[in-house]
């Protein structure tokens, strides 16, 4: 199974991922995650990408597709992958179509998971985030569940960032909706919902 996540900052793009690859052992590519964990380990890449992500900018196409390009050669991405914040815009989602056609691979399915920006906002407000593992979960949660890592808040997830991020899903990232629409793989979910209720129908229409 490969797919392509869509959805607005704070989403909960990562959260359904992360279930996805509790159950089918996918591998999980999340270009925000790669990015934040070469700005870490204060890589070229890192230092290029930091100044765009704290001001809520996409950071520049060729240096995310080269990322992208890297991870899906990798062993644990053969049997099926979830890609998690890419495409971003047209460019990437062409360019992924031709690297894909180049592997003789191709997308099942784009999952749009659908919620209202008054939602994001307090969501993203509040989110803490494992500065080991990138696991999310809402603000009071102070160890990682899942590795015991510090929770802390993205840089990016300050009030100022977030509404520049919706400002730029809204007009670089929304219009894939018709993109993948118009391909006949786009799958729509609601996500304002509890979690396991979205995930229930994320699976569904996964595996319909
Ligand atoms: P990235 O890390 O991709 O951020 P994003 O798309 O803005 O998505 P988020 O990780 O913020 O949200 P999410 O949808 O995964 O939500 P989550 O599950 O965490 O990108 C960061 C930056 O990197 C970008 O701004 C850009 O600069 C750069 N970048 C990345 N990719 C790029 C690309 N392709 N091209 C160029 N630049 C790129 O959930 C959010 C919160 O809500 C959590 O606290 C969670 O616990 C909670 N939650 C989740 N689901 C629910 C629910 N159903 N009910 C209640 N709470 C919920």
């Amino acid at each position: 199974m490969n797919i392509v996540l869509l959805g607005a900052p704070g989403a909960g793009k990562g959260t359904q991922a992360q279930k996805l690859v509790e159950e089918f052992g996918l591998a999980h590519i999340s270009t925000g995650d790669l990015l934040r964990a070469a700005v870490k380990a204060q890589s070229e890449l890192g230092l290029q990408a930091k100044a765009y992500m704290d001001a809520g900018k996409l950071v520049p196409d060729q240096l995310v597709i080269n990322l992208v390009k890297e991870r899906l050669q990798a062993d644990d991405a053969q049997a099926g992958f979830i890609l998690d914040g890419f495409p971003r815009n047209t460019a990437q989602a062409v360019t992924l179509d031709s690297e894909l056609a180049a592997m003789e691979r191709n997308l099942d399915a784009a999952l749009l998971v659908d919620v209202k920006p008054d939602v994001i906002v307090k969501r993203l407000s509040s989110r803490r985030t494992c500065r080991s593992c990138g696991y999310t979960a809402p603000a009071g949660v102070d160890v990682c569940p899942r590795c015991g890592g510090e929770m802390y808040q993205r840089d990016d997830d300050k009030p100022e960032t977030i509404q520049k991020r919706l400002d730029v899903y809204q007009t670089q990232t929304a219009p894939l909706i018709e993109y993948y629409r118009g391909h006949s793989i786009l799958k729509e979910v609601d996500g304002d919902r509890p979690v396991d209720e979205v995930y229930a129908d994320v699976r569904a229409l996964l595996t319909a």
